[in-house]
């Protein structure tokens, strides 16, 4: 037992070190909840905060443990019975570049079997229409760079007898390169539409490390609709096998046609990760994008991870009636240097993080009084 207490600082370290690379927390907040460290899907180790000195409305719930996630801030919520909209601010830097992740989880908190419809918006943006579900959690984020000094999310009822909620809100606060401004217009917001990272967990057709191999020459790695776009795509690739030769293209294969996405063969790089990305890319009909590999190619494509996202509408931009919209550009594609993606955190030392975060729950339950982690460590 000695033993374990003298690694736990290290492993702590290791822990903050793999995570805060990319991402540094601004704020966790557990509405309706209490104070409490949680390990979060996405696999990060991090403290909340109960929202009791965050809003002065609304009123805290639980959802009944038959109905319980395995997520414990999810479990409990702030139900907004009166004023047709109510707000969570948090104190950030003006231009900061900014993750929101707002989480929502009915659980049939109320017995009525009625998951509410509400409307959420962000610093006086509309953002999304919220559908919850007794079963389900759901999930909205956003990356924007803020135009004020303070990131405000709301919820606004939109029917009546439907009161609006929430379970969960993280705002973090993303490392300036990811998601550049020589890629994408820092005037809209970014909104997730999808993010897969191939990891030893997940288990489809061959995995070598974490990245997804095709056993066919050619991977489907998302299908777009038309109506949720103009998009923002970004893959990730980093090559598994030294010795032999790996090359394909990216093509999207529309109801109208097909037609390559990127010209140039990719062969993604060993040792260190690539990336490919298009922006303000339109579909009109529900097209695939899809690896094919070149027939020069000895092995299949290849990838690690993808991210999708909605490019939204020119933010507003509260006090400052200066900014002027940035011109029209028409699909960009092209290679950069690889700068840490946010996903990186998953897709790299996720096993990992889990295994060293099991490690800490265990010693911290095993050993600690809830008082004062380090003095528990050394004594
Ligand atoms: C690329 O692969 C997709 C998915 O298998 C396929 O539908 C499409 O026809 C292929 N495109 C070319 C040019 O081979
Ligand atoms: C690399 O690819 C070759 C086939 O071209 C295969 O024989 C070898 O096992 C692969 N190595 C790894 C590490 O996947
Ligand atoms: C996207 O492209 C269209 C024209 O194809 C242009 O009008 C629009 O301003 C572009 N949007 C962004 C965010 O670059």
């Amino acid at each position: 037992m000695a033993g374990h207490f003298k690694l736990l600082p290290i492993l702590l370290l290791a822990l903050f070190t793999l995570t805060v690379t990319s991402q540094q927390l601004i704020g966790s907040i557990n509405c309706g909840g209490v104070d409490l460290w949680q390990w979060s899907s996405d696999f990060t180790f991090i403290p909340w905060g109960s929202d009791d000195n965050l809003v002065s409305n609304g009123e805290a719930r639980v959802v009944p443990s038959s109905n319980s996630l395995f997520v414990q801030v999810m479990n409990t919520l702030r139900v907004f019975t009166s004023q047709k909209k109510n707000c969570y601010p948090k104190e950030v830097t003006l231009g900061q570049k900014v993750l929101v992740r707002a989480s929502f989880y009915y659980g049939n908190y109320d017995g009525l079997s009625k998951p509410p419809t509400f409307d959420l918006h962000f610093d006086g943006n509309f953002w999304t229409t919220v559908e919850t579900s007794s079963t389900e959690l759901t999930v909205h984020e956003i990356t924007y760079v803020t135009k004020g000094n303070a990131v405000s999310v709301c919820v606004a009822q939109t029917k009546h007898d439907q009161f609006p909620f929430m379970s969960a809100l993280e705002i973090r606060s993303v490392a300036s390169g990811v998601y550049d401004e020589d890629e994408v217009d820092n005037n809209r917001a970014l909104f997730l539409i999808n993010r897969f990272a191939y990891a030893p967990s997940d288990p489809p057709p061959s995995i070598s490390r974490n990245a997804l191999t095709s056993t066919t020459d050619s991977l489907v790695v998302t299908t777009l609709s038309p109506s949720n776009g103009p998009y923002y795509i970004i893959t990730y690739y980093s090559e598994v096998n030294s010795s032999s030769k790996r090359s394909f293209e990216l093509y999207e294969t529309s109801t109208s046609g097909s037609n390559s996405l990127w010209s140039r063969p990719l062969s993604p790089s060993y040792g260190s990760v690539d990336q490919r990305y298009i922006y303000n890319y339109t579909v009109d009909s529900i097209t695939t994008i899809s690896l094919n590999a070149t027939v020069d190619s000895d092995l299949p494509p290849l990838i690690n991870a993808i991210e999708v996202f909605r490019v939204g509408d020119v933010l507003t931009s509260g006090t400052d009636s200066n900014d002027v919209e940035a011109p029209g550009s028409t699909i960009v594609a092209g290679k950069k240097k690889s700068k840490l993606p946010v996903i990186l955190g998953t897709t790299i030392p996720s096993f990992l993080l889990i295994w060293i975060a099991a490690g800490i729950i265990t010693i911290v339950r095993r050993k600690m009084k809830p008082a004062n982690a380090n003095g528990s460590a050394t004594g």
